[in-house]
């Protein structure tokens, strides 16, 4: 059997450099080699309250990153996860295998809903149940994501193995595809917290729109460590070690060849590099996203011809499933 490939993002704020190293690069080297379906997961990102105009604005704009950064439509499926409504119903079904105990364990959901000020949404609660939906509805083998995302697949492989257990082999167990080095990027200015879209201090993170002179200024103000060397030591070099991490995917370097181009060398003259790298392997895509948002009647060709591909398998699954559970009529 072919490999599958599944994964997604949520249209919620503006990408950074992390979901790019982490995701859509990952994703844009998979399908040469897959079949591959990413989805621009909606129903997600209504977990947390949001406004409607905006939403529908950032579906069609995740569309457009997509595309800019490499992801081919005649290679894989791009499509909208509210569009084929068959997830929501698997994952209906399997909220009833999932335990509360094991949502209750999911470390993102607690981060989360310390943030929320208007009470926690049921929605934000099963949100790793309906990501388990997303995931074994077309069989994905292989997921590939960011190491914040770990936990969540644990979960979708869980749910598979007792559905099967119950109702007989019905869906693949997922395997998580994860950047050896680059799973988890953090933030600019404080080397303990990941990178993150939601993050309010625009300095923390660089976003995939960030214009040249943005991108030098966010690196030259990030922050180091007080021992000057560039040196690879996540434990005992948090910062730096992560600014390596940006270089080494951005000019293909391994870790090594940026120690050695470095050595006897100062952060300044690092920085300076990092951003260069940063800037070329990025600048593109930025250009491509304003070509790609302007041409509107195309992106809603690929979305729909994402949707049909992925509603056929889909809905070819879930009658499989309601047999296998029993439900309706034969
Ligand atoms: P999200 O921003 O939550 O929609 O995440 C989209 C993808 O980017 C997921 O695969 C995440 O695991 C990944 N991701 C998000 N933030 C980071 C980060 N700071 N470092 C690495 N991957 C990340
Ligand atoms: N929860 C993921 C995130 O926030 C997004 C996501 C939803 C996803 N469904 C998925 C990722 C299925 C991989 C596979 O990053």
């Amino acid at each position: 059997m072919k490999d599958l490939v599944f994964s997604g993002i949520q249209p919620t704020h503006e990408l950074h450099i992390g979901n790019y190293i982490a995701a859509l690069k990952q994703w844009a080297e998979l399908q040469h080699k897959k079949c591959c379906f990413f989805c621009i997961v909606d129903l997600h990102a209504i977990t947390v309250p949001q406004d409607p105009k905006k939403l529908r604005a950032n579906i069609l704009e995740a569309a457009a990153v997509y595309l800019a950064a490499g992801i081919d439509p005649t290679k894989c499926s791009i499509y909208i996860q509210s569009e084929v409504a068959e997830h929501t119903e698997l994952a209906w079904i399997l909220g009833t295998i999932g335990k509360v105990s094991e949502l209750e364990r999911m470390t993102q959901f607690k981060d989360k809903s310390k943030k929320q000020t208007q009470g926690v949404s049921a929605g934000l609660f099963t949100y790793p149940i309906l990501m388990a939906a997303d995931i074994l509805l077309y069989d994905a083998n292989q997921v590939p994501v960011g190491e914040d995302q770990m936990q969540h697949l644990e979960l979708a492989r869980v749910i598979a193995r007792r559905f099967n257990e119950r109702f007989g082999e019905t869906f693949t167990i997922p395997q998580p595809l994860i950047q050896k080095v680059g799973a988890r990027i953090m933030s600019l200015q404080d080397p303990e917290k990941k990178m993150s879209k939601s993050d309010p201090a625009e300095s923390s993170k660089i976003l995939l729109s960030d214009k040249p002179e943005i991108i030098r200024k966010k690196i030259m103000r990030a922050v180091t460590d007080t021992e000057g060397s560039v040196h690879f030591d996540p434990e005992k070099k948090p910062a730096v070690s992560n600014l390596m991490t940006l270089y080494h995917h951005t000019s293909g370097l391994s870790l090594k060849e940026i120690e050695s181009e470095f050595k006897g060398k100062g952060y300044g003259d690092f920085k300076k590099a990092l951003a260069e790298a940063v800037i070329a392997e990025l600048s593109p895509i930025r250009e491509k996203i304003e070509s790609y948002r302007s041409n509107s009647s195309e992106l809603e060709r690929i979305l729909d011809e994402g949707r049909d591909t992925a509603k056929e398998i889909a809905a070819r699954k879930m009658k499989l499933v309601r047999e296998r559970v029993g439900l309706g009529r034969a």
